[in-house]
């Protein structure tokens, strides 16, 4: 039996499992998905075991960018994005993958939309989600505002996809801006992505910007809000977002699809989408 695992701490959590189990018993392939959770210090041993009794994993909070130095290898776009939130064992090798910009590019369905360069997307946050995210919209030619708590964090990212602009000679409109959630503007905005972790369950009652600091009346169409939480799958900001119609894009949509691409880098096999969205529905129900 292969084993994979999703590692991270604490991992409660992670709904990985419920799909990832789902779609191994679909395909028929003799593999087992559990999570494993990790103590801050003890990342060092459990790589040297992980090496031999696993054949892939996952990587969530707090060890996406602290895993890279114990993997061999990077791809390309986990090397550009700095974070890992996959792991490909290949006879001993281990091989970091970021299938987070994935899964945030097809949860907004950014290959449906008429032109991603026109639309100004902002996210809340600056950490190893916010970076996978923002450089996908970067990567799409969409005009990317970062605002973050901590606004040194949002500033950093900021610079760093200014440069990957260059590097990858993306055209040089669309200057990266960032800030701090208060400069937050509705109006200047098309897509709004939060990717921290604010409003998460146990603190269902709080919002990372809100909607209506500056009218208790709002309604705006053409305006997308998606939250990567998904404990409660609505949070706040959704219901708020819900109440000015705009489009809402719960968490378990990029979690799904960000799992489907983990699943065919370590199987090479097509995900059964279909398995993996029944299970997280059971699970929600
Ligand atoms: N749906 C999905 O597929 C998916 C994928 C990945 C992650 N996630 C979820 O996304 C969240 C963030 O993950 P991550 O890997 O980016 O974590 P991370 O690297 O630890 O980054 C956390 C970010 O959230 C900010 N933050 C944390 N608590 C906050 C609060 N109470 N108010 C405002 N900002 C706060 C931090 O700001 P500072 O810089 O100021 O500390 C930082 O920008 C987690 O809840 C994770 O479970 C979901």
């Amino acid at each position: 039996m292969r084993r994979y695992c999703v590692i991270g701490y604490p991992i409660g959590h992670s709904l990985s499992a419920v799909f990832q189990n789902a779609a191994f018993k679909k395909i028929g392939e003799d593999a087992e998905y559990t999570a494993c959770e990790v103590k801050p210090g003890d990342l060092g041993i459990f790589m040297r075991t992980f090496k031999k009794q696993y054949a892939g994993a996952n990587v969530t909070v707090p060890y996406k960018e602290e895993i890279i130095p114990f993997l061999n290898d990077l791809d390309e776009e986990a090397k550009m994005i700095g974070a890992v939130n996959t792991i490909v064992n290949h006879k001993g090798k281990l091989i970091g993958y970021n299938t987070d910009a994935y899964g945030a590019m097809k949860a907004l369905h950014m290959e449906s939309r008429p032109d991603p360069r026109k639309l100004r997307v902002i996210i809340i946050g600056a950490g190893g989600a916010a970076k996978a995210i923002a450089f996908a919209c970067v990567k799409a030619g969409s005009q990317v505002t970062i605002l973050n708590r901590t606004v040194a964090h949002a500033g950093g990212l900021a610079k760093r996809l200014n440069e990957l602009r260059v590097e990858l000679k993306l055209p040089l409109f669309n200057i990266v801006t960032y800030g701090s959630p208060d400069d937050f503007n509705v109006e200047h905005c098309d897509i709004l992505i939060n990717a921290t972790s604010c409003g998460m369950s146990p603190r269902e009652n709080e919002t990372p910007v809100d909607l209506f600091r500056d009218r208790s009346e709002l309604s705006k169409t053409n305006f997308t809000v998606m939250d990567i939480v998904y404990k409660p799958l609505k949070t706040k900001l959704l219901l708020d977002a819900e109440k000015i119609g705009a489009e809402i894009i719960t968490g378990d949509t990029m979690l799904l699809f960000q799992g489907a691409r983990s699943f065919e880098l370590w199987t090479g096999k097509t995900a059964p989408l279909e398995a993996m969205e029944g299970a997280l529905r059971r699970y929600h129900q």
